[in-house]
């Protein structure tokens, strides 16, 4: 197969959809490969290095997308690549359709074949290609939130550890899910005081078995939430209601209780957050105070770390595009059924119930298109 991977131009997105070590492997196999030009540089991949895994550069992302059956990419096609897209076109990339009509619309009347990392889903209905960047995100929101307890950056001042003789900092995860057990894992590992709250007793039996000891379990409800905050020092939001806005489980009138420079990091923001007074903000400006509190809600925290994201992502996600390559998408589908969830929108048909419920557009069943 013919594989094309364009630089992401979307702002700020320094990711790339395949690695030199994935191009190689499609290239052990027989397929083409073309990256665009300086597509891997934002995540510290060269064009030698692409060259050396035997693919081939192109200058522009004209070229790229006129020559492949196949795109892999990151984000979402925007705007200005609408219409390089053809018909019959394969594109695996990460979509979000259901929050974008315009590029449902756009998709449908170019009649490519869209297969959107974020609805890839398992049997036990976990979304492999999405865990990867709550691992990320996870992780870095102890380390961001370590950060912003310094007194520099307008914080308590508090090292996350302490040192002999003097008390670590206490941290307050809410939400034990991906995201919350990487945090845990970091915060726990610098020496913090860990709590995790979760309202599934199941999830909190499992922390609690493979947890170090500085890591505790508590229900979440609002009467413990409220006792909690007014004495952590870091407290991470990491909820998920799936396909509903995040609960805001930490509202206004909590903040007056914090200690002044509490740090607040609002990782489910990209769902609407669980704290009432974040909103999302971006690297250039992650933070925002009020009534002494630091907020840290950046919306998409993996883009601070490219290159771990990039290859944390690719990890995921090339299994899958060496079966689209080896067997074409029809029959990758057919025989891979948490692929096949993965079909979004076909040849100008919406194959996906959420987005087709999302827009009022006329559903069709997956099965009838393979
Ligand atoms: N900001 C970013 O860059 C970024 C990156 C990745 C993920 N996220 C977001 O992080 C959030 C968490 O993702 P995840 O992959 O860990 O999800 P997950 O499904 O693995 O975990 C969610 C957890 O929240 C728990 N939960 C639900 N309601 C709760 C409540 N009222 N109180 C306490 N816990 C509750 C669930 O039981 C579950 O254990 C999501 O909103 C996700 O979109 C954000």
């Amino acid at each position: 197969m013919i594989i094309g991977v364009p630089k992401e131009i979307k702002n700020n997105e320094n990711r790339v959809a395949l690695t030199p070590a994935g191009a190689a492997e499609l290239v052990k196999r027989g397929h083409e490969v073309y990256v665009q030009a300086t597509a891997g540089m934002g995540s510290g991949f060269t064009d030698e290095e692409y060259v050396s895994a035997g693919a081939q550069m192109l200058p522009t992302i004209e070229d790229v997308y006129g020559k492949a059956e196949m795109i892999i990419k990151v984000k979402e096609p925007i705007e200005p690549e609408y219409e390089l897209i053809r018909e019959g076109q394969l594109l695996y990339t990460y979509f979000h359709f259901a929050s974008s009509e315009a590029l449902t619309n756009a998709m449908l009347r170019n009649k490519s074949v869209c297969l959107a990392y974020e609805t890839v889903e398992l049997p036990d209905r976990s979304l492999p290609l999405l865990v990867p960047m709550s691992e990320v995100a996870g992780r870095m929101s102890a380390q961001e939130g370590a950060k912003y307890l310094e007194k520099t950056y307008g914080g308590r001042g508090m090292l996350l550890g302490g040192v002999p003789g003097v008390h670590p900092a206490k941290v307050l995860i809410i939400g034990g899910g991906i995201v919350g057990t990487e945090a845990a894992k970091m915060a726990a590992g610098l020496g913090a005081d860990v709590t995790i709250m979760d309202v599934s007793l199941k999830r909190m039996r499992y922390l609690d078995d493979i947890m170090p000891a500085n890591v505790k379990t508590m229900m979440s409800n609002e009467f413990n939430i409220r006792q909690m905050v007014q004495d952590h020092d870091l407290i991470i939001g990491a909820v998920l209601i799936p396909g509903a806005k995040a609960p805001n489980l930490i509202t206004r009138d909590m903040l007056k209780t914090m200690k002044p420079g509490t740090v607040l990091v609002d990782v489910a923001i990209d769902q609407g957050g669980c704290i009432e007074t974040t909103h999302p903000t971006t690297h250039d400006e992650p933070t925002f105070v009020i009534d002494d509190v630091i907020h840290y809600s950046v919306a998409n925290m993996p883009g601070a770390v490219p290159r771990t994201s990039t290859l944390a992502l690719t990890n995921a996600t090339l299994p899958h595009a060496i079966d689209l390559a080896e067997k074409g998408w029809k029959q990758a589908c057919r025989e891979d059924n948490s692929l096949k969830k993965g079909l979004n929108v076909v040849d100008g048909k919406v194959v996906y119930k959420g987005v087709a419920e999302a827009f009022g557009l006329t559903y069709y069943d997956v099965d009838s298109i393979l």
